[in-house]
């Protein structure tokens, strides 16, 4: 059995957190996964072009309504978690400056807290990440009984949010899908670092994709993994089949060079799979860098083809596929459940090796 602190503290059986990954929505992947022993994690959306997003930057009126678009979205997909899953669940907010809505967002889930009683059952942990943990509506999480949890990249953002009161650190490396830092410090460099400087219970991730990743974790004193880009190739994520296929097929498609690339945007850096859309838009950035082309131009190309891969079109050229480098070590399609049995199952064997071997 390898349990931690981490299964106490958010009562899963196995130390397997996925990954929050908005604004996609994984309402069935933390169901999924909830069910099957780890805990999920309902994400973050965001407003899309078809909601105003562009109204909403430049008018009052129209940013109200895009919160309450988000506001519904979100507290659908919790409820309905809170509904079906078998198990324990989180919630994430980024709360960068960019994101007026989390204080909206926040109030909503505490009333629906306090009447739902699914939630007072299942619903364990407010995640926040890309933004400062000192806010002061951040402490509700805690006053209402769940647990506050803060990614963090480097052991000054840890020591950071340890002050603000956390009850726990997710420490992610640059090895991650999606937003990571603006400093590449690697996940073999940032976990076991964070956990020796800080005193809150830490859960490592950025490339962990299986039961040597979980070794390794625990090996650097983490008490659990955080895991994104292997959950997405799983059958019951909802991207697009032809995103996980995409995945799957990185090691043969790029043999030699790494799969994914890191573009700055607008929204700071961000990790995708190689595609024709990804290398369009790191050119873009150093042409805006450069001056060449504003920043709404940017903005406007990022966030059309946000959705276009993942989404229902499945359009895997033209759109985002945000993933990590784990994407060479991922090969073949499994359940939430056949996967961290397989994540469960290595890790024992290798701590069990490692006694008949090494000692
Ligand atoms: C598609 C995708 C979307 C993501 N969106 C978010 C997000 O909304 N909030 C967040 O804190 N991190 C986000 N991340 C980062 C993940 O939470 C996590 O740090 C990362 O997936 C871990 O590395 P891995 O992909 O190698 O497992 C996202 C990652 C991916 C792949």
């Amino acid at each position: 059995m390898i349990k931690t602190q981490i299964c106490d503290m958010l009562e899963i059986d196995y130390p397997i957190v996925q990954a929050a990954m908005g604004p996609f929505d994984t309402k069935d992947l933390a169901i999924a996964v909830a069910s099957a022993g780890g805990f999920g994690m309902v994400s973050h959306p965001a407003p899309r072009l078809e909601d105003g997003l562009f109204e909403a930057i430049q008018n009052e009126d129209a940013k109200q309504k895009a919160i309450e678009n988000v506001k519904e979205h979100m507290m659908a997909a919790i409820c309905e978690v809170g509904e079906k899953a078998q198990g324990s669940f989180g919630v994430n907010f980024r709360v960068a400056p960019e994101q007026p809505d989390v204080p909206f967002l926040l109030d909503a889930l505490l009333e629906e807290r306090d009447r739902n009683s699914n939630l007072q059952k299942k619903l364990k942990m407010v995640l926040c990440s890309a933004g400062d943990p000192t806010q002061l509506h951040l402490k509700k999480i805690q006053e209402a009984g769940m647990l506050r949890f803060h990614t963090v990249p480097s052991v000054y953002h840890a020591k950071k949010a340890e002050k603000s009161g956390v009850d726990g650190l997710i420490v992610t490396g640059y090895e991650a899908g999606g937003h990571v830092a603006y400093e590449p410090i690697h996940t073999f460099v940032a976990v076991p670092e964070v956990v020796k400087e800080v005193n809150v219970p830490v859960i490592g991730g950025g490339g962990v994709c299986d039961g040597k990743g979980l070794v390794a974790m625990l090996a650097f004193g983490a008490l659990g993994i955080y895991v994104g880009t292997r959950f997405i190739v799983t059958k019951e994520c909802e991207f697009n089949d032809k995103v996980k296929e995409e995945i799957i097929a990185a090691s043969i498609k790029f043999p030699k060079k790494a799969a994914t690339i890191v573009t700055q945007g607008v929204y700071g850096p961000l990790r995708h799979l190689k595609n024709k859309y990804s290398l369009e838009l790191f050119e873009l950035t150093q042409k805006m860098q450069r001056g060449e082309i504003s920043m709404m131009d940017v903005l406007l190309f990022e966030t059309e083809g946000t959705y276009r891969a993942k989404g229902p079109e499945g359009n895997i050229e033209d759109g985002a596929i945000w993933a990590g480098q784990a994407s060479l070590r991922i090969h073949e399609m499994l359940t939430c459940k056949e996967l961290i049995s397989e994540i469960m199952n290595e890790a024992k064997q290798i701590m069990n090796n490692f006694a008949k071997t090494y000692v």
